[in-house]
């Protein structure tokens, strides 16, 4: 018996202030996570054993965050093929170019569904995955629209509120 979870992996704890943002989404929506960290590049061998026992365990999606040469996504979704979404994280003198490009740029078979550099992408990263699991999961899907319409009544009040300031 496995129990679906979300697997949130960053390359290094220094990645952990922009991937909170990818916590608190998974927090706000209900969703059982995991947070490792596992370097494609300083620790290979522990990365690809998290992502075979996550697996097994009931992972249903990888969250993967890097900066610099961030290779640590596509390294994952060369591991399993559930999905995995990317986060290129602006922790470098390239403020997070280098880790987009490095994330992105997977060539064709194994796709990384990469989200924006940073604390949105982050943020986008939460979202994703409750979206992938509201497929097979009815209560998440309305979890997510219910958000969906709270953000938008949220943004017109902002504009009404603006309004009556500027008179
Ligand atoms: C990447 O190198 C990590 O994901 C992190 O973004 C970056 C720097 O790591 P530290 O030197 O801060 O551990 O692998």
């Amino acid at each position: 018996m496995t129990s679906p979870f979300v697997a949130i992996l960053m390359g290094s704890d220094s990645d952990l202030p922009v991937m909170q943002a990818t916590i608190n989404i998974l927090k706000q929506f209900e969703i059982t996570h995991e947070v490792r960290v596992r370097s494609a590049h300083r620790t290979p061998d522990a990365a690809k054993a998290y992502v075979k026992d996550a697996e097994e365990r009931g992972c249903k999606v990888f969250i993967c965050a890097a900066g610099l040469a961030a290779h640590l996504a596509g390294a994952v979704a060369g591991m399993t093929t559930r999905p995995v979404i990317g986060v290129p994280v602006d922790n470098g003198p390239l403020q997070g170019h280098d880790a987009l490009l490095s994330t992105v740029m997977m060539p064709g078979g194994i796709p990384v569904a990469t989200v924006a550099i940073g604390k949105a992408g982050a943020k986008n990263a939460g979202y994703l995955a409750a979206q992938i699991l509201g497929i097979a999961d009815q209560k998440m899907a309305d979890k997510v629209k219910a958000e969906r319409v709270a953000n938008a009544e949220a943004l017109l009040a902002k504009d009404e509120a603006m309004q009556a300031k500027l008179g």
